[in-house]
Order: C-alpha cells, then structure tokens, then sequence
C-alpha cells in the first residue's frame, strides 16, 4: 500500500522545488500517492482562501506533507499561510538540522547543529492591532505549557539522537517576563534531563557566537522569533539556504518544509536549489518508515554534491533545477 502524502507546492520556487523531488521518489521507487492542495496567493485566487479547509483536512486524514513555500506579503493582506497551518495543526515543534555538507563551500566547517523552534506562539504569531492612529501594538504571548512543550522535545530531540547539549536562547535580561518564563520553563525541564548538559545564551550573544565557532553549539532551543531569524544565519553557515531541510512536527501530524522561502527573484527561471526540500523530503521519508529509500537518496544527493560538476547556481555553479535533478536520479538509478 502506498503512503498517502500530502503535496503542498506553494508559490515562487515552491512548485520547481517540490516538481524535483516528487521526480526523485518517484525514480527511486517510493511508494507514495501524493494528494497536492493549494496553499497562498494560488489558493486564493483558485478557492477565495489562503488556507483551504480541504488543505487542512487532507493534512489530518494523511498525517503527513511536504510543503514548498508560500509567499506572505509583505505589511498587507493576508496574514502568514505558514502560521495559520502550523497553529491551526499544532505543529508546535520546527526542527532544522544545519550541516556542512561535502562539495557545498562555506566559512566553516564541522558545523553539525540542531535548531529547535517553538512554533506556535511568540511576537512570531502575529498577533498586533493599532491603538490609534500611529501607535501598534504587538503581542509576544509566552506560556509555560508551550516553552515546557518544547524544551521536553529538545532535551527528548538530544537524547534519542545521541546529543550531549542543549542551549536556550533567550532575551530575558530585557523581557524578564516574556523570556524569563522561557527560560523558567527550560531549566525545569533541564533539570529532568541531567545526561544531557544545558546552558543558556542571549540571542545577540548567541549570533556572535555563531558566525565565530558555529561548531561548538549541538542543539539549539529558541522561542520562535529568534528561532526564525537564527535559522537563516544558521544556513548560512553551511551554504545558504538552498541546502537547510526542516520539519514542523505536531503530535497527530507532521509538515516537512525547507527553510527558505518563495525566492521571487529566482521564481520560474529553473535556478532553485532543490537540496533543502529533498533532505526535508527525506527526514519525511524517515518519518513514515522508509528509511532504506531515503539512505539510497541522501547518498545519490551526496555523491552530487561532493562531486561537484552538477551545481546549481546558489553554490557557485551553472545547472539548472533541472539539471541537478536529472544527476541526482542519475546516482539514485546506479
Ligand atoms: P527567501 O528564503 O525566499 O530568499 C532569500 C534569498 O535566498 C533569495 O536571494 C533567494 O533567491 C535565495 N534562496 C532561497 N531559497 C533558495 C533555493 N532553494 N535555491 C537557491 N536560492 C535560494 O526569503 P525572502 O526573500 O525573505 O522571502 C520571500 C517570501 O517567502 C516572503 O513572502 C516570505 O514571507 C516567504 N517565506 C516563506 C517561508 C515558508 O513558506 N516556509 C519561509 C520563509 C519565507
């Protein structure tokens, strides 16, 4: 029996990205039946909403998707489709492994960390009205039960895959409140969690860090501002964003998705790198079950990019989506 997924392309690069990985299982022979639904600017102009009500039911009924990503526009119209699916299906944990990768050139190496993102609550939410005229206001909401939710899936993250650290980033010297009950929530859990160490970084402290000894931190638990911002300094790290997979994981679903975002400046051109989704493809694949395909896969991808003649443009080469994609189904058929 095929696994029923369901197939969100999105907008901009989204429906490139995700055409090449649907093209890869398929020549690599996993056995998926893919459901795809609309999401964003398409689904509006298709069904008059952003977040199709058989979008979301075809997410419950399979427990599982791959998502391209949806463009949000910028200070007007629709609110964020990426927030409305996460908080509408709980997906409360955004999970990006970040990793150098052979054949992908960057300024470090043996940058092997975790990010692990509240997603479901936060300024991140979105959550703002104006008071009057020339005055906003923005609502950074932080509960015990959601920063205790996810501090139990980090340290639960670090222990099942052999991690030996956890550091929370915080801002609570400022927002004593906000982020000091983060933090409050955090060191409880560290505290029924003493085999993995924890300590805590300041998030401008932090991103200091980062950009100067990435390789010191393993997993990093972040409220979902900071989270979203570090991901991206955090990509590029190791090579951009083409090559950074993640994964929005609740308990009854789970929706896979690169880091980046709808890339209108590449959009329609055949330049995306499709590495990001296809290693999030492949943490789905993990995900149901089919580990085996996905080892076949992650070391067809690799032996792409450690070889390095097939390189999209991002990482300094001159294929096109296409072409990379035809050498990964290369290697994945040898
Ligand atoms: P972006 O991630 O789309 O692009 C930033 C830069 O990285 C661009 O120069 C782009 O060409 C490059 N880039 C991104 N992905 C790439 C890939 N796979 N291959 C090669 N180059 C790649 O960020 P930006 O421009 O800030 O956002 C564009 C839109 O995407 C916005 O509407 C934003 O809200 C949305 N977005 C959606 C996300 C999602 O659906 N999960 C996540 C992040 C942003």
């Amino acid at each position: 029996m095929p696994h029923v997924v369901t197939l969100i392309p999105g907008d901009g690069i989204g429906p490139e990205v995700t055409a090449a990985v649907v093209r890869i299982f398929k020549v690599a022979g996993v056995p998926i039946e893919w459901e795809p639904h609309a999401a964003g600017v398409v689904a509006f102009k298709r069904h008059g909403q952003s977040l199709p009500v058989e979008l979301l039911d075809s997410v419950k009924r399979n427990k599982v998707a791959l998502k391209g990503p949806v463009t949000t526009p910028i200070a007007e119209g629709f609110t964020s489709v990426n927030v409305a699916l996460r908080k509408a299906l709980d997906l409360y944990a955004n999970l990006r492994p970040v990793r150098n990768l052979a054949g992908v050139t960057s300024r470090f190496e043996n940058v092997n960390l975790i990010i692990v993102r509240e997603n479901t609550e936060d300024l991140y939410a979105g959550l703002e009205h104006e008071i009057v005229p020339g005055v906003v206001e923005s609502l950074k909401i932080i509960t015990e039960k959601a920063s205790t939710r996810i501090a139990k899936f980090a340290f639960g993250y670090a222990r099942a895959f052999g991690r030996t650290r956890v550091t929370a980033i915080h801002k609570a010297n400022i927002m004593k409140l906000s982020d000091g009950l983060f933090l409050e929530s955090t060191r409880k859990t560290s505290r029924e969690h003493t085999d993995i160490a924890y300590d805590e970084r300041i998030v401008d402290a932090a991103c200091m860090q980062l950009v100067m000894n990435p390789e010191k931190f393993d997993v990093l638990l972040l409220p979902n501002l900071y989270g979203d911002i570090v991901s991206d300094l955090c990509a590029g790290l190791v090579g951009g964003l083409g090559v950074v997979p993640g994964a929005n994981l609740g308990t009854d679903a789970a929706v896979f998705e690169a880091v980046h975002g709808s890339a209108p400046d590449i959009a329609n051109k055949n330049l995306a790198n499709p590495t990001a989704l296809l290693l999030s493809g492949l943490m789905l694949l993990d995900h149901i079950g089919e580990r085996q395909r996905a080892e076949r896969i992650r070391t067809a991808l690799h032996r792409v990019l450690a070889d390095g003649r097939v390189r999209t443009k991002d990482l300094g080469g001159g294929a096109t989506t296409t072409e990379f994609t035809e050498a990964v189904c290369r290697e994945v058929e040898q």
